[in-house]
């Protein structure tokens, strides 16, 4: 007998609370990543009225289930946002970009009024940087961006072989002391060529589902 994985059994776990949140007639803010995949599965269950997504991938699963994709520019502010992250701190600050699809992950859930953060509580963290810091770069400013990293005390490794949906290359950082995610993340954006930085404390998580064997915590923060 097959029995199911328990990160993918919590996974479920967290996306199936983060449900009860989605309201029929939303459109819904959807993020990217094998959590959020679990939350797409169990959204033919709610008549949404469609979605914003966060990326080309999760675009295309959300149009297998029928359901309508939004341009941002088209809808104003949404109600909701709900991603994973790859760490979230005590006060909902996050690391996120693994599946590097940061940027639009960013823009989707600065103009929603609410995030919903869903993770396992190996995820959680007192202090962010343990997970590199995935750092989005117009690709003709690669290197004297990962030289300005370098100066900042990180250590820059280029994803190789990965274009972001905007076309552009990715940093992942490690090494970096994040004693203050929003002072980092506003230092991190002003280096000419970064278009976006894997640290959201501007877009800090409002409720965090966490996910462990014991079952769902909800944190507000
Ligand atoms: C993608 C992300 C994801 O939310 C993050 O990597 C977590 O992914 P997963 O749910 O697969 O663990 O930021 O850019």
């Amino acid at each position: 007998m097959s029995q199911i994985d328990p990160k993918l059994a919590q996974k479920q776990a967290a996306a199936t609370a983060a449900l009860d949140y989605v309201e029929d007639d939303m459109i819904l803010g959807v993020g990217t990543g094998s959590t959020v995949n679990c939350l797409i599965e169990l959204l033919s269950s709610v008549k949404l009225k469609g979605a914003v997504s966060s990326s080309k991938v999760t675009e295309d699963k959300l149009r297998a289930l029928g359901i309508e994709i939004f341009d941002l520019n088209s809808v104003g502010e949404l109600d909701l946002y709900i991603d994973g992250a790859d760490e979230i701190d005590d006060l909902g600050n996050m690391i996120k970009g693994g599946g590097g699809a940061l940027t639009r992950e960013k823009i989707v859930a600065a103009a929603s009024k609410r995030f919903i953060c869903m993770v396992d509580d190996t995820k959680t963290v007192k202090t962010l940087g343990k997970f590199p810091v995935a750092i989005e770069v117009l690709p003709q400013a690669r290197s004297y961006v990962a030289r300005k990293l370098v100066e900042m005390g990180g250590e820059p490794v280029y994803r190789e072989g990965f274009v972001t949906d905007y076309g552009n290359v990715i940093l992942d950082t490690y090494g970096l002391q994040i004693d203050n995610p929003a002072q980092l993340e506003a230092q991190l954006n002003n280096i000419v060529g970064v278009v976006c930085n894997g640290i959201f404390a501007a877009q800090a998580a409002h409720i965090m589902l966490k996910a462990s064997e014991q079952g769902v915590d909800t944190v507000k923060f």
